[in-house]
């Protein structure tokens, strides 16, 4: 009888240490498996718009696409539902990729609008398109405001507002 009560002590001691064993063996499979710390933070871009001069397209690369971001100037149309409003400033942020068939429209500065060079597709300077083949806006990508800087990347208030407005 107090063999047999040795005999389990000692199976689940080992059962145990397996346990254990096993749990340890997963800390190391997890850091593998987790983005490498530059992998993530390339997933956030930041935007100072403080020193953006207005009328001027700047073309940021954000997770390998170009992301147009233009401060409008006053007599530029307004597009409540489009335009990013930093205090008292409005910016068009749009991926600058063409809803037809992907191909990077070039800002027209005489025009104030963006023509596609594949199809001749437009786009307005909210990222409505106007004419031609593509069949809808620019994508407006995920982005925060904070202080004067546009976060790429996170989807802060304004732009779950924007999505909503568009639905
Ligand atoms: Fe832009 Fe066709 S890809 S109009």
């Amino acid at each position: 009888m107090a063999d047999k009560g040795r005999r389990n002590f000692i199976a689940w001691g080992f059962g145990g240490f397996a346990a254990a064993g096993g749990l340890i063996s997963l800390v190391p499979m997890k850091k593998a498996w987790d983005p490498l710390p530059s992998a993530l933070s390339s997933g956030f871009v930041t935007v100072d718009t403080a020193g953006l001069p207005e009328g001027k397209l700047n073309i940021i690369k954000w997770r390998g696409k170009p992301i147009f971001v233009l401060k409008k100037s006053a007599n530029m149309p307004v597009e409540a539902d489009r335009d990013v409003m930093i205090g008292n400033d409005r910016f068009l942020v749009v991926i600058g990729l063409c809803t037809h068939l992907g191909c990077i429209p070039t800002y027209r500065e005489n025009k104030v609008d963006f023509q596609c060079p594949c199809h001749g597709g437009r786009f307005d300077l909210s990222g409505t398109q106007t004419f031609g083949p593509p069949p809808k806006p620019l994508v407006i990508p995920p982005f925060e405001i904070k202080g004067t800087s546009i976060v790429l990347g996170e989807e802060g208030p304004e732009y779950k507002k924007m999505l909503a407005a568009q639905a």
